[in-house]
């Protein structure tokens, strides 16, 4: 079978063809409908600094966010049959560290990434492991179901700040596609305003569209953040989801006193920041997620979708074959959004 591989550290990947895999004891096999790229799959073509830092375990098949059917399942798998339609969460958690049996697996000390320390979904098959399975509604499409592991992020963020966003000042850095999904959750959760800061006019453009006001990168980002929120001093929630170095300070600049930062985006460089101004005596909470809670943000997530009230289809901008995964990896940077494989397409 066809399948994208990550063989050696370096530059590159390879179009390969490969065995079809068998399933271990616990195992299930995906017949693959759509895997989607994000900004990794990037870093992990490069080969830059932050791609090194996962250790991947080479060689290996790329992609970790996809969604399919199920062929074939393990001796051990009692829970899932073929036919079955499932998403796939991309953190394997161990279930025995003391984050896994404390309700924080998604922080687990042994966590292994699909596509990167196991075989992922840029193939036209995969066989994985059940526990990271998620079965779909049938509300679901398959092609929606592979953009649930990046969407997670998203809905993560918003509950790490205790889902206060509701008729709340929201700003959030960076309109990729975690970025612009936490624009459509606030706008949903009833966010009073959602300012964006976005240097892609394409993009700012479907923030816009989602009812955000969006501006390119600015050092006047606070002063316009406290004229509109007059005697708050600033918003009250911001996200940063670019992982570009030297935003934040102008980030806490823009936020009340009180108010809540959550990163997302993982900065190449450690930043700088003021303690003592902005956490100590501005009282700002600052918190980071890391994937998806397992497995409440899905459930949240699938709940929203299923219940109507949350539609990502807009999110795919382009659908290209497994042949063209380094076209697809070029698109990433340009105007698109979500891009696509599609094993069935040739
Ligand atoms: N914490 C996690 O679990 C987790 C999971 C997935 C991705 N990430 C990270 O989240 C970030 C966003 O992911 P994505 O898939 O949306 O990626 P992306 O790279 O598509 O989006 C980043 C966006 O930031 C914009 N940007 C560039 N410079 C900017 C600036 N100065 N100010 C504001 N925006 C700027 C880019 O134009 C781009 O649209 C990335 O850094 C990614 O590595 C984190
Ligand atoms: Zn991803
Ligand atoms: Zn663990």
């Amino acid at each position: 079978m066809k399948a994208i591989v990550k063989s050696a550290a370096g530059k590159g990947i390879e179009v390969q063809d490969i065995p079809v895999p068998t399933p271990g004891p616990n195992d299930v096999v995906v017949d693959v409908a759509a895997a989607s790229l994000c900004g990794t799959d990037r870093e992990l073509y490069e080969w830059t600094p932050a791609a090194q830092a996962f250790g991947l375990t080479l060689p290996v098949v790329l992609g970790h966010e996809g969604a399919g059917t199920v062929t074939q399942v393990g001796a051990d798998v009692t829970d899932l049959a073929p036919g079955d339609r499932v998403a796939l969460e991309s953190h394997l958690a161990c279930g025995r560290c003391y984050p896994c049996r404390t309700g924080n697996a998604h922080t687990c000390d042994n966590t292994k990434i699909l596509g990167m320390h196991f075989d992922g979904v840029f193939a036209e098959t995969v066989a994985v492991p059940r526990e990271i399975c998620v079965r779909l509604p049938d509300s679901v499409s398959l092609e929606t179901g592979a953009l649930l592991e990046s969407a997670g992020v998203g809905v993560h963020a918003i509950q790490r700040t205790g889902h206060a966003v509701a008729g709340r000042t929201v700003l959030v850095n960076g309109c990729g596609p975690i970025g612009l999904v936490i624009i459509q959750l606030s706008m949903l959760m009833g966010a009073a305003h959602v300012v964006a800061v976005e240097p892609n006019p394409f993009r700012r453009q479907l923030a816009e569209e989602l009812g955000a006001r969006a501006i390119p990168p600015t050092a006047e980002l606070p002063q316009l953040c406290r004229e509109l929120t007059g005697a708050r001093g600033g918003f009250d929630v911001a996200f940063e989801v670019s992982g570009v170095n030297g935003v934040l300070s102008g980030l806490f600049e823009s936020l009340r006193r009180e108010a809540t930062l959550v990163t997302i985006g993982h900065p190449g460089v450690q930043p700088t920041v003021d303690v003592a101004a902005y956490i100590n005596k501005k009282g700002i909470t600052w918190r980071g997620i890391f994937g998806r809670r397992l497995w409440d943000t899905w459930e949240d997530l699938l709940l929203l979708i299923d219940s109507g009230r949350l539609n990502l289809d807009w999110l795919v901008t382009h659908r290209l074959s497994l042949d063209s995964a380094e076209e697809a990896i070029g698109l990433l940077t340009g105007d698109a959004n979500k891009v696509l494989l599609v094993p069935g397409l040739r």
